[in-house]
């Protein structure tokens, strides 16, 4: 840990002094909240946030900060577009919502449609997590088979299905599942999961030697926490081997989609698929999950569970109007703009990668910024391929280089996963290359790189 006088703790020093209100409601909410959000977004200290423009935030101090959060993800058009402001405005004069059926699920639906030709039927939830949900249930029911197959490394959301990961003592080329955290009953992981390894031709042996218990195999086109954007030949294989032997496919785009590009994962790498579950951007940055599909697929949960081949689904807020507004008026201009949005934004990041790994390079600096377009992941060791090359990195170091980051008015989430968006100006990705190279060189100073 740091000591006084160092780099590290003259930004805690900092930080502290910068942000005296978000502490004293750190302290107030520690009464009544277990954690500020979850605890995948606490910062290395308190800031609690009172507005948002563009790429910065502003926090109940005054502090304005260059934000790299992007709300984990959906804000592909910064914070407050104003494109989506308006919309909200005006829906919320009709009222915000009803439950019966509105316009506004027709026109996203096509919206989505139009990015992904596959979603020939979609079903709109609340969440990204929601979303897999029904992807996995639906598979199951359609093929009658129980097991769903997901990767080493990624992650699905919050419901017990997904949260099987690889057993970090299980062999690289044959991962087990094992339920994480507690509350997870252990027979979701022994019974309904089979955890495959990313980016390892080994998972099409275990496809085909497995095909007649899978449903499903459920992969995201890049992983939140080793994005990489090369990982098209193995995607399109997998695809291939999964159709050969009669089972589901389906890309999890709640990260990529409408932001790799307009047609998100699926069209960067050049992929079909039988269903694919979208979140984050589809919404405008209001709450959001949909699963889409082969219509005979996602028909099934449009039935009553009564009817011998219906699935259930439910959800209060569902396609609720102020959701569906805030996502057609952002999906509306992605569309209109993606020529020139999408490279922009894939442009910039490379850009940014590029600075920060260059400089790491030059120095001998033990670590890496991997990216696919606007999504980040800095690790602490250099050489990663996969999830399974993360067990060993520099933890220390990554705790001291966020805290120093921090203090230089850039802000990640506790998660480390970050994004970039079309409101970042090249100025502003210029600040944020320097700001982590002087993080990287604080934290290099006071031994931990
Ligand atoms: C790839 C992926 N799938 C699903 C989810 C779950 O989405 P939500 O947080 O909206 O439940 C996430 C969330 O980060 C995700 O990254």
């Amino acid at each position: 840990m740091a000591t006084a006088g160092t780099r590290g703790a003259l930004a805690r020093e900092k930080l502290a002094a910068m942000t005296p209100g978000s502490r004293a409601l750190h302290e107030r909410g520690s009464k009544v909240l277990p954690v500020e959000v979850v605890p995948t977004f606490e910062m290395p200290s308190p800031i609690y946030v009172r507005s948002m423009e563009g790429a910065r935030i502003t926090d109940v101090d005054g502090n304005t900060w260059l934000d790299l959060t992007m709300g984990a993800g959906p804000h592909v058009l910064g914070h407050r577009p104003k494109v989506v402001e308006d919309a909200l405005h005006d829906q919320l004069r009709r009222g915000w919502h009803v439950v019966l059926h509105n316009e506004r699920q027709v026109e996203l639906a096509e919206l989505l449609a139009d990015a992904a030709p596959m979603a020939e039927r979609t079903i709109f939830c609340n969440s990204g997590t929601e979303a897999t949900m029904y992807g996995m249930r639906v598979a199951r029911a359609f093929t009658g088979r129980e097991k769903v197959a997901v990767f080493d490394g990624s992650y699905h959301g919050a419901h017990d299905y997904a949260l099987v990961k690889a057993d970090p003592a299980s062999p690289r080329h044959a991962p087990t599942g094992k339920v994480i955290g507690g509350g997870v009953p252990r027979a979701i992981g022994d019974d309904t999961m089979v955890v495959l390894p990313y980016r390892d031709p080994v998972a099409f042996d275990i496809v085909r030697a497995r095909k007649d218990e899978l449903a499903l195999v459920m992969v995201q086109p890049v992983q939140n926490t080793v994005p990489r954007d090369d990982s098209g030949p193995w995607l399109q294989e997998l695809h291939a081997v999964c159709k050969e032997n009669g089972v589901l496919f389906m890309l999890d785009e709640v990260v990529t989609g409408f932001r790799l590009g307009w047609g998100g994962g699926m069209a960067f790498f050049g992929l079909d698929a039988d269903l694919a579950t979208f979140g984050k951007a589809l919404g405008g940055g209001m709450p959001i999950g949909a699963l889409s599909g082969r219509a005979d697929i996602v028909s099934l949960l449009g039935r009553s569970w009564t009817d011998p081949k219906g699935v259930f689904s439910g959800g209060t807020f569902s396609g609720n109007p102020l959701s569906m507004a805030a996502g057609i008026a952002a999906l509306g201009h992605m569309q209109a703009n993606k020529a020139t949005l999408y490279p922009y934004l894939n442009t910039q990041g490379a850009r940014l990668a590029h600075a920060v790994n260059s400089f790491c390079e030059e120095r001998q600096i033990g670590a890496q910024l991997l990216n696919a377009g606007s999504i980040f992941y800095m690790h602490f060791k250099r050489g990663i391929d996969s999830s399974r090359d993360l067990a060993d990195e520099n933890k220390d170091a990554e705790r001291e280089f966020y805290v120093n980051l921090t203090a230089k008015g850039v802000i990640v989430p506790g998660i480390h996963l970050f994004f970039t968006s079309a409101a970042h100006t090249p100025q502003d990705i210029d600040t944020i290359a320097t700001a982590f190279q002087d993080a990287l060189m604080d934290t290099r100073e006071d031994g931990f790189l």
